[in-house]
């Protein structure tokens, strides 16, 4: 894998992660930041992947275009190859975007002022769009332990015993903290969500980017029964194609994926965009020597992290994602002072904890799948950064 940056350091391109404005809105300022906030690999993405768009593009035909079966078979043949997941007698449904899916499942299966359970931190996106369906956020918070984060399985089943809590977003795995959930945390989650008639949307997104040992086990493959679910999937982070935007919604319950499909066809939700078709066939049929590269490129990163931050900040190591979660708490910095911080002293973007609800107070999160170089370069501002403050 080439070590140079996709995202070059201080760069002028249309990237969000690095767009000025968005920068100076976030962060009070733009000048010099090293962007590592955005969830996205910052290093050459997969050259077959590239290969492909490159190709499409020079085809000049860009019109309606039917999605062969091949691409769906390349998602199945990976997650067979890569995870033992059969999609035998499985629905899946293409969706734009795994935000277009959770607003949709929410809208669709959920009536207004009914509660959505969350377990915080957690990716941004789900609070908005339960609240701005008019459903309730309803707070299970993960609990961080000597042994790193774990699910509160009695408040769990507390909310879902609620008759008004009728889902619950699962991130798996979990987006900023870094959990691969194992197959007995799932089932209990499952047989929790089944005896209470609760809905489990598991988000899978960064189904991929478990870091070895770690071994992702998809929520849909457990085979249990009596749980409704649907998850989603799909190459974006994997392969930094969000802006490609193709995923996919798989579930056991032809009655979701219909549901699910009706409503798209009513949004046109369900329209292919040629660069996304040859995107995804590519990146699932020759991307895995790549991923396993950014995999490695991760480890190295992380170990790094381990032997070099400062002694006030601890790394609360991933199993999964290209996340680090940073714990600052010893700084005894309130919300806004840290953010401040990172950015005038440190001289990094950081996604700030408290982003992810209230429990990340105190904690940033940073994109390691990036060259070692930058993510030296990160440690040394944080080194700087702390070498700097008043007693
Ligand atoms: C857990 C998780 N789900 C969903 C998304 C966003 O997916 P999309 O852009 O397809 O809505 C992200 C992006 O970082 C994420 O981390």
């Amino acid at each position: 894998m080439s070590t140079s940056p996709r995202v070059p350091d201080h760069p002028r391109n249309t990237a969000f992660a690095a767009d000025p404005e968005t920068l100076a809105g976030h962060f009070g300022e733009a000048k010099g930041l090293l962007p590592l906030w955005v969830a996205e690999p910052y290093v050459e993405l997969a050259p077959e992947v590239t290969a492909a768009l490159i190709s499409r593009a020079g085809s000049g035909w860009y019109g309606y275009e039917v999605r062969p079966p091949s691409v769906l078979q390349a998602f199945w043949d990976w997650m067979a190859a890569r995870h033992s997941w059969d999609g035998t007698g499985l629905n899946t449904s293409v969706s734009p975007s795994v935000g277009t899916s959770v607003g949709v499942l929410i809208e669709q299966l959920t009536e207004r002022g009914e509660g959505v359970i969350l377990q915080p931190p957690v990716f941004t996106d789900f609070k908005a769009l339960i609240s701005s369906a008019g459903r309730t956020v309803v707070r299970n918070p993960l609990v961080l332990t000597e042994d790193g984060y774990r699910m509160d399985l009695e408040d769990l089943a507390a909310k879902a015993a609620d008759p008004t809590n009728r889902m619950l977003i699962l991130c798996n795995p979990h987006n900023p903290v870094g959990r691969v959930w194992t197959a007995a945390e799932l089932t209990e989650v499952a047989t929790i969500c089944a005896r209470h008639g609760v809905f489990v949307l598991a988000d899978e997104i960064h189904g991929d980017l478990a870091i070895p040992p770690s071994k992702f086990t998809p929520f849909g493959s457990l085979g249990h029964s009596g749980v409704s679910w649907a998850s989603t999937h799909g190459p974006i982070k994997t392969f930094g194609l969000a802006g490609v935007c193709d995923t996919l919604l798989v579930t056991d319950d032809k009655r979701i994926a219909e549901l699910f499909q009706t409503r798209g066809s009513q949004l046109h939700l369900n329209r292919n965009n040629v660069f996304a078709v040859a995107a995804f066939e590519a990146a699932y049929r020759s991307g895995g020597a790549w991923l396993n590269n950014l995999l490695d490129l991760v480890a190295t990163n992380l170990t790094l992290l381990e032997d070099q931050l400062p002694d006030d900040i601890n790394l609360i190591t991933p199993e999964g994602t290209y996340l680090a979660w940073l714990d600052f708490r010893k700084l005894n910095m309130d919300v806004p002072d840290l953010s401040k911080w990172l950015a005038s002293s440190a001289r990094l973007a950081l996604s700030p904890g408290h982003w992810f609800g209230r429990e990340g107070a105190g904690f940033a999160r940073m994109t390691v799948a990036a060259p070692t170089k930058q993510i030296q370069e990160a440690i040394d501002g944080l080194a700087n950064a702390i070498a700097e403050r008043p007693e």
